[in-house]
């Protein structure tokens, strides 16, 4: 799988390439990142990409011709990407789409600054809009790592247990059961004994029940959206710890 990203800021992305689990893809060649620097398609000597907004009003603007031309130079580099802009407006990025992306050979990602782009970018370039959170931030590029990393968890072989993945918060539409490590006791806390009993069915339930119950506290909505993916096991723990969700669902 590979991301291209294209940023004033590329620097940026040679610790976040190089270290942790994704610096181990990156080495295996499960992943390739490369930033580019937006600015070679600036077309003055001065490389300069921003300019005010029209209108008036506060901070500077990314230009659409340049930004334009670096998105056709990539996506005529590697045809079978699947364009994406980063920005507050866009499709909210979540697991199913994470997933969803993990099935595409290549990613483009390209990251705003400043007030943004020209709104032109948009309407000519065709490319689609994800958004990582209801927050504004100084700029895409925390918001393209956030998606490669998600989106790289999920590429095979990227996190050495494939059974971590599918556990994770989301990936069975339940979020985590609580974990614990050594020591067994911590300032009077101890790890509840059924971690230590060495009987995995009870744990196995044990740790399902600890996942219902914190989704069905936390993230009703979560419920709601994948109850028809639940087993029958989920279903009947949904209905013992929020009775009252099964009603408002329309169950019995
Ligand atoms: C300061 S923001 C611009 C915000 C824009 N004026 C607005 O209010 O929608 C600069 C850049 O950061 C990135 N950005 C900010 N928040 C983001 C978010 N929640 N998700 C994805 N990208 C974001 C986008 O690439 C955006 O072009």
């Amino acid at each position: 799988m590979h991301f291209d990203v294209l940023t004033i800021f590329p620097q940026l992305f040679e610790p976040f390439r190089a270290t942790g689990v994704l610096g181990k893809a990156v080495e295996r060649g499960l992943v390739g990142i490369e930033a580019h620097d937006l600015r070679n398609w600036a077309d003055n000597k001065w490389r300069q990409i921003d300019d005010e907004p029209y209108g008036g009003g506060a901070g500077m603007v990314l230009q659409a011709s340049p930004v334009l031309t670096a998105i056709r130079d990539m996506t005529s580099r590697r045809r079978d990407a699947r364009a994406i802009i980063l920005g507050p407006r866009g499709r909210l990025l979540d697991q199913t789409l994470a997933e969803e992306m993990a099935q595409e050979p290549g990613l483009l990602l390209v990251c705003g600054r400043y007030e943004g782009f020209d709104e032109r970018v948009l309407d000519i370039s065709g490319a689609e809009e994800v958004s990582v959170g209801d927050y504004i931030l100084g700029g895409g590029e925390v918001a393209a790592m956030v998606l490669i990393e998600a989106v790289s968890r999920l590429v095979p072989g990227v996190v050495g247990d494939p059974e971590s993945v599918s556990a994770d918060s989301f990936g069975e539409g339940l979020l985590d059961h609580p974990c614990y490590t050594r020591p067994p006791e911590v300032e009077g806390a101890l790890v509840p004994e059924v971690l230590l009993s060495g009987n995995h069915e009870a744990i196995r339930r044990w740790r399902l029940e600890r996942s219902v119950e914190i989704t069905v506290t936390r993230r009703p909505d979560l419920v709601k959206r994948n109850w028809k993916r639940y087993s029958n096991e989920v279903r009947e723990l949904v209905g013992r710890f929020a009775p009252d969700l099964i009603r408002e669902m329309g169950g019995d």
